[in-house]
């Protein structure tokens, strides 16, 4: 058995404001092995990281982020709304993303929230040379499919709302390493049959430790946690 990778779902969530520089720092000092984290674009097409598709939630600012340069994003508080011990947390652009963590010996997995990003992603993972440790996901084929088309290397994961045969042909198509389904729909049945046919299997919204537990008991490869501490303590006593 490999090791299964504890992943910081957009970084330490559960502790930190989601998608800031203190949540992936937290996430690994808690000791996930990798980072995972959600693409957007800027007006002026500066690619940064934010999950919604609207800035209110994890921001002051409102509306939508697409209406907004790089320079104005910049000036929005990420933290206030968690926490006041946030106050001041910026949103991060892609590049200071990959510039501060991807010389550290963590994974990171990106998610495409939109299409238009495929090609500027793999563009700033080959400048910086990352190209290799970087997992691409998306549950829009299309963005996948653009994905592989400008690279022919990059490890690609599939996020599906659940696992069914015709899948599988998606996979192969894509060229994809990896398949993730969400944590609710993981059973021990879908995860042997797609591990015979050679992909991976990363589950997503682990939504408690109850179902943590149940996706390591079924033989999962990795999962996305907000509580990457839990997920260590529980590794450690595997
Ligand atoms: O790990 C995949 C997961 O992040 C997908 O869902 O909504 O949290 O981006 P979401
Ligand atoms: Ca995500």
């Amino acid at each position: 058995m490999g090791i299964i990778m504890n992943l910081a779902h957009r970084g330490a969530s559960e502790y930190a404001p989601e998608n800031t520089l203190a949540a992936f720092y937290k996430g690994l000092e808690m000791g996930a092995h990798g980072l995972e984290t959600d693409l957007r674009m800027s007006k002026d097409g500066v690619i940064f990281l934010h999950h919604d598709d609207q800035l209110d939630r994890t921001t002051d600012g409102t509306g939508s982020p697409v209406r907004l340069t790089w320079k104005e994003l910049q000036e929005l508080d990420a933290g206030a709304w968690f926490s006041p011990a946030y106050v001041g947390e910026r949103l991060v652009s892609l590049d200071t993303f990959l510039h501060i963590f991807g010389r550290k010996p963590v994974q990171l997995v990106l998610e495409l929230k939109e299409p238009g990003l495929e090609k500027m992603v793999i563009h700033s993972l080959d400048e910086q040379g990352l190209l290799g440790k970087v997992t691409i996901t998306s549950f829009q084929y299309n963005i996948l499919h653009a994905v592989r088309k400008y690279n022919g290397a990059v490890r690609i994961g599939y996020l599906v709302q659940q696992w069914d045969e015709e899948k599988l042909e998606r996979l192969r198509e894509l060229e994809a390493q990896q398949l993730c389904p969400r944590a609710e729909t993981v059973t021990e049945e879908n995860v042997r049959a797609i591990k015979q046919h050679g992909f991976e299997v990363r589950a997503w919204k682990v939504s408690s430790e109850a179902l943590m537990k149940h996706c390591l008991s079924c033989g999962v490869d990795g999962m996305t946690v907000n509580f990457p501490d839990k997920l260590s303590d529980a590794l450690r006593d595997m």
